[in-house]
């Protein structure tokens, strides 16, 4: 059969295409949804709501300095959503205590706002991906939106918050040790320099050097490195990850890029040679098993978007383009480290969201 005749009947279960209909409906809510998030953030309406304060759409208007035509409408369609609550007896909407954590707590491990934004940006380059699956081509991290850019940040940041101090870097042999007496620290397509900032804020006597091929968010992250007051022992560079900076790094760590690399495996040749021979190469992924049914569950339907949409193009957009896939799994990371001469590889932590491999000569 081509791919453009019609195939031949077969039978249907009108209630099965009903539910499926109906699910549907529900996935284009969520799908709009991801643009009011954004809008909640970005007026303040969720800051607003944020004591819990029943609220009507002219108060919550009044409060953020915009149009209460449009604070009525979205105000209904996050009380649709179950996003607020409303009594209908007052007119009122009220944002709950565990959305209001979610939704306006920088400091909640729980903090959603960077997810749907990156999602927002994503969703809004899709077209130019539509291209790229016909010719192949790739579409480069640094070509998109800033949306993708501060989205990323924000997302990844609240789970370095969370866990990479406290859990991460303690889970991997001798690291925290080396890093509390003053170590030499590579991060390695490190964005906005979210993880570097916060390493370099828990290990005062420790220095880092962050790279990026992306000089846009190396010059973020300086900015950031500066303002956390750290900038005298922190510098980033602008490299690719097959040529960063430097040499007898003691720790060298890849947070949620090893999988947008065109070439994964000529970066770890990289990382073998300017590791120390007792040094330990950490790579946060994100969370996968190895087959895809492994993967068949919400975080996985997130990761493989976005692996379509955003990382398996920026792969393919660079040499090698292996496209290794957001949810590569631990056995391909491991054929990346072992094919570049790494010995020792153990997943060290895991989390809903990430993977947390320790690799070692
Ligand atoms: C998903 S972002 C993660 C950024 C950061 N590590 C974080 O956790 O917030 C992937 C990063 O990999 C970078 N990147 C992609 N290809 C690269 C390459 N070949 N060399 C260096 N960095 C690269 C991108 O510019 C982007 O900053």
């Amino acid at each position: 059969m081509t791919a453009t005749e019609i195939p031949t009947a077969r039978a249907i279960d009108p209630d099965k295409l009903m539910g499926f209909v109906f699910k549907a409906v529900g996935e284009v809510g969520a799908t709009l949804n991801t643009a009011l998030v954004v809008m909640g953030d970005q007026l303040g309406y969720y800051r607003a709501m944020a004591d819990g304060t029943p609220t009507t759409p002219a108060e919550l208007a009044e409060r953020t300095g915009t149009d209460e035509h449009y604070t009525r409408e979205w105000l209904a369609a996050q009380a649709a959503g179950e996003y607020v609550t409303y009594d209908p007896a007052t007119g009122r909407y009220t944002l709950p205590a565990e959305q209001a954590a979610a939704l306006t707590d920088p400091a909640s491990p729980a903090y959603l706002p960077g997810f749907f934004q990156i999602a927002h940006g994503t969703t809004r380059d899709a077209h130019e991906v539509l291209a790229a699956a016909r010719s192949g081509d790739g579409r480069g991290w640094h070509t998109h939106n800033a949306d993708v850019h501060d989205g990323c940040e924000r997302f990844f940041r609240t789970m370095y918050n969370a866990h990479l101090i406290g859990e991460w870097l303690p889970a991997l042999e001798g690291v925290a040790a080396k890093l509390e007496r003053g170590a030499r620290v590579a991060d390695v397509g490190c964005g906005h320099g979210a993880s570097t900032v916060l390493m370099a804020q828990a290990f005062p006597r420790s220095t880092f050097v962050g790279s990026d091929y992306h000089a846009g968010s190396i010059e973020i992250a300086r900015a950031r490195a500066a303002e956390a007051g750290v900038g005298d022992r922190v510098t980033f560079e602008v490299a690719p990850a097959t040529g960063f900076p430097g040499r007898d790094h003691d720790l060298i760590t890849m947070f949620d890029c090893l999988h947008d690399l065109g070439d994964p495996v000529g970066a770890a040749r990289q990382v073998r040679a300017a590791l120390a021979d007792d040094g330990t190469w950490l790579v946060v992924e994100p969370q996968a098993g190895d087959r895809v049914e492994d993967n068949l569950n919400p975080v996985g339907r997130a990761y493989y978007g976005f692996s379509t949409l955003l990382c398996t193009p920026a792969s393919l957009s660079q040499d090698v383009g292996l496209a290794l896939g957001t949810q590569a799994g631990p056995a391909r990371i491991r054929d990346v480290a072992t094919t570049a001469g790494f010995t020792r590889f153990r997943t060290a932590a895991q989390t809903p969201f990430n993977n947390v491999f320790e690799i070692r000569p």
